[in-house]
């Protein structure tokens, strides 16, 4: 696999390298609520800047239908990237139209612009190849070089994910290969004990990495609103509190052939509403009551979690333990990872939301070995899937 040092030292001077970035933040209307994915992004961006490269950014911003719509628009990112760049990074208002052939064709050597939301383009995430392709080839005539550094995206076989990478030269950007080296350290003989806290709202979105991981960790903490099915599949009543009742066997399965390795919440917070002004309740995990509904894991059970996350010689956290966005219930999340803070193992925060719950609870980024900026593709790099944008890069045009 080639990677930008390699692109690098080929020389970029006047070259328009074509940088697939993840900078998919979370927003509030206009504002962004978590720039981690920006600035994760910059490292990248700036040694091709300063290498003298004409960078053209490309990128997605959430889950449009296909089409521009104006709340996904990169508006926003564009004057993030430029306030942290210090310098102008123009908005293309299309992703390969007259605009964006405007926006290249006027970037001077060492210049940054960032394209427009490439999932305003139907064709970027068709699962016909031909149709995707179409979309690669009007990407690839913009650009002389392509670098793959967009990690949160790598598990998506897209147009400018994976075919856009048959067509140029491709190379793996810094972020892509840092976040490589450190998922291959969980997977290749992670100092024992190996703990994993996994937390979100449902048990079928994480039953594929729960399966594969079982068998490699020493314990698994379950916290978020997926606790609740392995409760139920305890036997214990748990109210209003998110249930997939078709997920309830698969949970009392998973407990039975794991004696002792997963571990449950012995109490956990409830609330007569979700909301930050509801009624709470600190309980038995046995003890939900009807109407009510579990928004977190209790003191008990963060103390628990915490000593076992301590003692750990390697550490994953995936998925919040609680509604940490609402004050009442961010105490279960914020404990789990204080507790990681404080561990002296090898920690590894993956996904979107647990990175962003480190940075909006306040908690020292450098306290974790490593904070990821993949979600979904983290967890399937950890199921052992192939991940397209990665291997594409393995076999992909030389340079
Ligand atoms: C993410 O947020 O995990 C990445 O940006 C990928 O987004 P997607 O799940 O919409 O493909």
């Amino acid at each position: 696999m080639k990677t930008l040092d390699d692109l690098i030292a080929e020389g970029v001077t006047g070259r328009r390298v074509l940088v697939r970035a993840d900078l998919n933040v979370p927003l509030d209307g206009a504002t962004i609520t978590d720039d981690g994915r920006v600035r994760a992004s910059l490292p990248t961006i700036t040694r091709l800047a300063e290498a003298g490269a004409r960078v053209v950014v490309a990128a997605h911003l959430g889950r449009p239908k296909g089409a521009p719509e104006a709340k996904y628009s990169l508006a926003p990112v564009a004057a993030r990237l430029s306030e942290l760049l210090g310098r102008e990074v123009p908005l293309a208002a299309d992703l390969v139209g007259d605009s964006a052939k405007a926006t290249v064709a006027g970037l001077a050597d060492g210049g940054v612009a960032l394209l427009e939301n490439v999932r305003f383009d139907a064709r970027e995430t068709s699962k016909d190849a031909a149709e995707r392709g179409a979309l690669a080839d009007e990407l690839a005539a913009l650009a002389d070089a392509f670098v793959s550094d967009g990690f949160g995206v790598v598990h998506r076989k897209q147009a400018s994910v994976y075919d856009v990478a048959t067509r140029l030269p491709a190379y793996a950007g810094g972020l892509v290969l840092a976040e490589v080296e450190v998922l291959r350290r969980l997977t290749t003989d992670p100092a024992r004990p190996y703990v994993v806290a996994l937390g979100g709202s449902k048990v079928s979105d994480k039953l594929a990495v729960i399966e594969s991981l079982l068998p490699k960790v020493d314990a698994l903490l379950v916290g978020g609103g997926m606790c609740f099915t392995f409760l139920a599949a305890e036997g214990h009543g748990v109210g209003d509190s998110l249930l997939e009742a078709d997920m309830i066997d698969t949970c009392k399965r998973l407990l039975a052939e794991n004696p002792g390795k997963i571990a449950l919440p012995e109490d956990v917070v409830i609330a007569d509403d979700f909301s930050a002004e509801a009624n709470t309740s600190t309980v038995l995990a046995a003890q939900i009551r009807e109407g009510w509904k579990g928004l977190d894991i209790g003191p008990i059970t963060v103390e628990r979690y915490a000593d076992v996350l301590k003692a750990a010689g390697t550490v994953f956290w995936n998925g919040p333990m609680g509604v940490f966005e609402l004050a009442p219930f961010a105490e279960g999340t914020r404990g789990v990872a204080a507790a990681i803070v404080d561990s002296s193992a090898f920690s590894v925060v993956g996904g979107g939301d647990s990175a962003a719950a480190v940075r909006l609870l306040g908690l020292p980024e450098d306290g974790f070995s490593h904070i990821s900026t993949g979600g979904g593709a983290s967890l399937e790099f950890l199921e052992g899937k192939d991940l397209p944008g990665v291997t594409v890069l393995d076999t992909a045009r030389e340079g």
